[in-house]
């Protein structure tokens, strides 16, 4: 489903961010991607939905270019959560923010409304859903953002970050939609317990490549790997 070959990114002020990464996933897997602050996860997978574009290498999605020219095929496979959600809403309404996607690519505007509103009854945004998004809470605005994007009904969802701010309620929410979830997820975290439950397959970031990658909990309890990579055990093993 993804298929990422020698990927290589430089940031404008120099910082090199990928260094010839290589990374396949396939179709149904739930990926985790782990690694230290600063190894390049959100680079990554900024790259997935072409909001990034490769400067060298290849990304693949379901066999489509990751390219100028296919930006709009990609945006109908991949969502993409950002690491903040800030940069995901912007209209005044959380209704309009939630409309704009669909809109945007021409999709039914019947089901996509009918299913806007599916969403914003679970997620608990019903009520808030005249609101500026501005006015949400951390957690609510993640909810909010994660609404936009499954309205789009991707074949492929990528969350960067996605527990950093939410409550153990919450939290416990999407881990269980995470596990539902009816197609290939990629999820970037710090968060090992949210990977542990989540993930079957894990691939271990360090300075811009992916070094290691496998059956999830076999690497999560690997403690050596996880030291060398700058990582710890999940609070899980931690006996805490
Ligand atoms: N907009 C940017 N401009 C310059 N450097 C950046 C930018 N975003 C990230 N970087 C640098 O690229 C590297 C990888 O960053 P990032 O992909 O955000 O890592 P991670 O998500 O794993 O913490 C870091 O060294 C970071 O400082
Ligand atoms: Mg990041």
């Amino acid at each position: 489903m993804i298929s990422i070959e020698n990927l290589a990114f430089t940031y404008p002020d120099g910082s090199r961010a990928l260094d010839g990464l290589t990374l396949e996933i396939r179709k149904g897997t739930a990926a985790g991607i782990v690694g230290a602050n600063g190894a390049g996860k959100s680079t990554l997978v900024n790259h997935l939905n072409g909001y990034l574009l490769p400067q060298e290498g290849l990304v693949r999605i379901d066999g489509i270019g990751v390219e100028k020219r296919n930006r709009e095929a990609i945006h109908r496979i991949v969502g993409l959560l950002f690491q903040n959600p800030d940069d995901q809403l912007f209209t005044a309404r959380v209704y309009d923010d939630l409309l704009f996607g669909p809109r945007n690519l021409d999709m039914d505007m019947n089901s996509a409304t009918a299913e806007s509103e599916r969403l914003l009854r679970e997620f608990g945004l019903w009520e808030l859903r005249d609101k500026p998004p501005s006015h949400l809470s951390h957690g609510q605005k993640r909810f909010a953002a994660l609404a936009t994007v499954l309205v789009m009904k991707p074949r492929v969802l990528v969350m960067d970050e996605p527990t950093s701010d939410l409550d153990p309620r919450n939290r416990r929410k999407l881990i269980d939609l995470v596990r539902n979830f009816q197609a290939t997820t990629v999820t970037v975290s710090h968060d090992l317990d949210f990977i542990w439950e989540t993930c079957n397959e894990v691939f271990i970031m360090n300075a811009g490549k992916i070094v290691d990658g496998g059956p999830a909990r076999e690497l999560l309890s690997n403690r050596d790997l996880l030291e060398r990579n700058g990582l710890e055990l999940p609070l899980r093993l931690q006996g805490v």
